[in-house]
């Protein structure tokens, strides 16, 4: 018989074996490597994107000590309790086309969700994914380049799975998790799983294909477009009804005198 720490308690892990097992992906996730805690999985991607590994290497960890954020912001969750992870891309494309990474990685993310949990959630732009009013998952993409071709890409991606976001004073009043959106014990196994497959079909698509839609696919999980929205760029603020993305990924808005406005970046809040 069981006494005292029952079932409910003992941490899933997200071991390199149990990852990989029947994944059946082409690129993504061939070499995985897992730490129980790092400082950032998006810096040591970086480290290994220098290095040499394969195209789609994932980089898995239980615990960041200094998770990074958008905009030098911090990035906080408790262990065995997220989805942590970065992967390595060498996608020989232009800087200017980056962003699709970050497109298909937001949509992944959505479908994983939907697919794991059975919940909907939406897209923020440029990179946030929300369930209702409460973000869910961000998405921290970095990037170097030679000239005008990008050398290598880092996606790192954190969702908020099995923990109340109340215990976290930084993100109580703005996140959710999984395990509160669904009122149950979310399987970190399953969402990782489900997510590597699903940007590795879209990965896939975009380097030797290119039949899927991605803006079409982004914009049907977008939870800004047609919406008022303000969005703060550093010190400014700009206004008006989002209409559709760029193909770089710019948020294309119509401002109050009906001019349209490309907003290279930001925070975006909406209107009710
Ligand atoms: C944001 O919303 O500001 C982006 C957050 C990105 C967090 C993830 S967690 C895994 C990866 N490693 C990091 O240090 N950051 C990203």
């Amino acid at each position: 018989m069981m006494k005292g720490n029952s079932l409910k308690e003992i941490p899933d892990k997200l071991l390199p074996v149990l990852v990989q097992s029947g994944l059946n992906t082409s690129i993504v996730a061939g070499e995985l490597y897992y730490f129980p805690v790092t400082d950032s999985t998006n810096r040591m991607a970086k480290e290994y994107a220098l290095s040499g590994v394969s195209d789609g290497t994932v980089v898995i960890a239980e615990k960041q000590v200094s998770g990074k954020g958008r905009m030098n912001r911090s990035w906080v969750s408790p262990a065995y309790s997220s989805i942590l992870c970065s992967i390595i891309f060498y996608p020989c494309i232009s800087t200017s086309s980056v962003f699709k990474l970050t497109m298909l990685a937001s949509i992944a993310v959505v479908v994983a969700i939907h697919k794991a949990c059975g919940i909907q959630s939406r897209i923020k732009w440029p990179n946030d994914v929300y369930i209702k009013n409460k973000k869910v998952c961000g998405i921290l993409s970095e990037f170097s380049s030679d000239q005008d071709t990008v050398q290598y890409a880092v996606i790192g991606i954190g969702i908020n799975v099995n923990f109340d976001v109340a215990l976290l004073p930084e993100i109580r009043e703005t996140a959710t998790s999984l395990n509160q959106e669904t009122g149950q014990r979310v399987s970190r196994l399953k969402v990782m799983k489900t997510l590597l497959k699903e940007i590795d079909l879209r990965y896939h698509d975009l380097l030797h294909t290119n039949k899927r839609d991605l803006k079409k696919e982004w914009e049907h999980c977008s939870m800004v477009l047609n919406r008022h929205v303000k969005i703060i760029s550093g010190h400014k603020v700009t206004s008006g009804l989002a209409k559709r993305i760029n193909e770089e990924g710019h948020l294309i808005i119509i401002d109050s005198l009906g001019k349209e406005k490309e907003i290279l970046c930001g925070d975006v809040s909406l209107s009710l």
